[in-house]
């Protein structure tokens, strides 16, 4: 498609370093240099403000599931927008798109998954699973059952809630936390188990470390677990096959609320639209989704609670009370028609089907970087990929390669290529449109060597890496 670019890149770039402030804001560049301004975008490319064009490695915020460049989707927004753009979710009024959509999720989710609150992200989602949690605790009269177990290398959002229960050390720098009632377990990161431990020694190591904690705490006082299936912006790790279900088999023995956070893991992401039961085994308690859930085109979130936890606050165990957790926001039905196409487009396009196909090509794909001296780990599941740089396989030493952002260093070499990554640290990590074909793998793959490539010859000239 010929594209016409009518951006003035100066002035856009003057505007949004001098007025923007973006999420996790680099403070020290922030006057100096500006930011890619992304201008347009179709299938699995984006495009800058001058018309350059790139892969999008990271599909948006890991988000663009359906890929760029829907017509329908943008037709159907549209049509709701001019039926009707809004009116309050508040207890008493519904709306067709919010209704059908809720009832679609509780089709899809596993097991008894069937009461949705819907807010606009992942955080709020999470926020909401935590509440909801606590509520149920005041209202089954164990107002003492309130303390929440998390994980290092977790990610679960930016709301002062949602931040809590992260455990990536680098986020909780000069930021207040809540730490009286939120407690961290170490990360199921098989790449750093000891030396000379099975996989399967590690997991049964990380299993007994929540039951564990939960007793040290006092089984009476945990209210929940919250973890991602995959721990997604930790770097991809997929933790050892059994853990999920062994974890949910201690939280049950316990009387622990299990809450899966499938914003990235959910909606295709791993071949399936919830990964929870048919990929790892479990059916959660609580189960969060965002992101996919829309493909990006507009906010929306969900909070998926059982029937087993609702029905015993609802209806003639109401005790009166209402759930007092709402967002002017929620189930926005513009939102929920947006999801409700993009449902439908994965569903007839067997959106599903092809990233169970697609994924483990791409996999091998990237285990073909292990080969580079300065890769020190390739993980990942379907079409979620990490590639994390050490400075020597041997003893997997990363310190001096993350503070000489190896990550960003590659990122850079990418985007001169026409790739976009996302740099943490020394991991680069994948999550791109789910359409995405073997060819365009092959080409991003082959760019993404090529850029380790140029970034290790760098760090030999700088004199940062002998190897
Ligand atoms: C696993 C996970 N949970 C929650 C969130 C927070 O979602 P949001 O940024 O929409 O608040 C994210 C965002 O990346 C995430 O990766």
């Amino acid at each position: 498609m010929e594209r016409n670019f009518p951006y003035d890149t100066e002035d856009l770039w003057n505007k949004d370093r001098e007025h923007v402030v973006h999420p996790w804001q680099a403070l020290e560049n922030q006057h100096v240099e500006g930011s890619l301004i992304v201008a347009e975008s179709e299938n699995i490319y984006i495009y800058d403000s001058d018309g350059e064009k790139f892969i999008d490695g990271p599909g948006g915020m890991w988000c663009v599931n359906i890929g760029y460049g829907r017509d329908e989707m943008a037709d159907a927004i549209a049509d709701q927008v001019r039926r009707m753009p809004y009116y309050s979710p508040f207890t008493y009024f519904g709306t067709p798109p919010a209704a059908i959509l809720a009832a679609k999720i509780a089709e899809l989710a596993p097991g008894d998954l069937n009461n949705v609150f819907m807010s606009t992200s992942g955080s709020e989602a999470n926020d909401s699973a935590i509440r909801f949690v606590q509520f149920f605790n005041n209202m089954l009269g164990r107002p003492d059952k309130k303390h929440v177990i998390t994980r290092q290398d977790a990610y679960h959002g930016s709301t002062y809630l949602a931040a809590s229960l992260c455990g990536k050390e680098s986020d909780k720098n000069h930021m207040d936390l809540i730490t009286d009632w939120v407690h961290h377990i170490s990360s199921p990161n098989p790449y750093r188990r000891p030396d000379g431990q099975s996989i399967e020694d590690f997991r049964d190591a990380k299993v007994k470390e929540l039951e564990d904690k939960i007793l040290e705490i006092g089984a009476d006082k945990v209210a929940a677990f919250i973890a991602e299936p995959v721990l997604a912006s930790g770097g991809m790790i997929v933790p050892p096959p059994g853990y999920h279900k062994k974890t949910l088999e201690v939280c049950r023995k316990h009387d622990v609320i299990y809450i899966s956070d499938e914003v990235v893991t959910g909606f295709g992401r791993l071949g399936h639209f919830f990964a929870s039961e048919p990929v790892f085994d479990i059916v959660p308690d609580i189960l969060t989704c965002a992101k996919g859930l829309t493909s990006g085109y507009l906010p929306l979130a969900a909070t998926i609670i059982s029937d087993r936890l609702y029905d015993q606050v609802e209806g003639k165990n109401s005790q009166g009370q209402s759930f007092s957790n709402g967002y002017t926001y929620s189930a926005h039905p513009v939102s929920c028609t947006a999801a409700l196409k993009n449902i439908e487009i994965m569903e007839r396009e067997k959106i599903c089907e092809h990233v169970q196909e697609v994924g483990p090509y791409f996999q091998e794909k990237l285990e073909e970087l292990r080969d580079l001296a300065i890769v020190g780990d390739v993980r990942g599941s379907h079409l979620m990929g990490c590639v994390e740089a050490v400075m020597d396989k041997e003893t997997k030493e990363s310190l001096t390669f993350k503070t000489s952002k190896v990550g960003k260093r590659i990122d850079v070499h990418a985007q001169d290529r026409g790739l976009i990554l996302r740099p943490f640290g020394n991991m680069c990590v994948f999550s791109p449109p789910l359409i995405i074909t073997k060819g365009q793998i092959d080409t991003m793959v082959g760019i993404m060597a090529e850029s380790v490539e140029a970034t290790m010859a760098d760090l030999r000239s700088e004199g940062l890496w002998d190897g």
